[in-house]
């Protein structure tokens, strides 16, 4: 009997953590469409009417193109800024959503 109570309640544990995801994934997807795709394509995947695609700009990037406009300095390793333009207006109003807009666009990203 216990272990059954047990069993439901890491169910129900599971299943709750499931469904935030899923809510953080539609909220970043809503976020996305209303705030990005002025600039961005639809696709995170592809290059849009003036922003680049940014399907692989890590969420430091991310972070920092939404809060300041520039990318962050130093740049993370690795990381190659797909344009030199400082086109891209800040929009700090989404500073607590930044993950969620993140977790979306890397949900759809698609395999090389
Ligand atoms: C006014 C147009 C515009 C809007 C709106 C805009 N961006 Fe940008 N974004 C750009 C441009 C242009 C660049 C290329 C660098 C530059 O000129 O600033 C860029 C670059 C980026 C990059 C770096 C990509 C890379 O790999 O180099 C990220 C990440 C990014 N934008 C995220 C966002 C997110 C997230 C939103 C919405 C919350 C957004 N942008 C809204 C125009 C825009």
């Amino acid at each position: 009997m216990k272990l059954l109570i047990m069993g439901a309640f890491l169910g129900s544990l599971i299943f709750s953590a499931h469904a935030t995801d899923q809510a953080m994934l539609d909220k970043g997807k809503r976020l996305y469409l209303a705030n990005c795709i002025q600039c961005h394509n639809k696709d995170p995947n592809l290059k849009g009417s003036l922003g680049p695609e940014m399907i692989d700009a890590p969420l430091s990037v991310m972070t920092s193109k939404v809060m300041t406009g520039l990318y962050p300095a130093p740049l993370p390793a690795g990381f190659v800024p797909k344009r030199k333009t400082k086109a891209m207006r800040k929009i700090p109003k989404l500073q607590n959503d930044i993950p969620a807009i993140y977790a979306w666009v890397q949900s759809v990203k698609k395999k090389k």
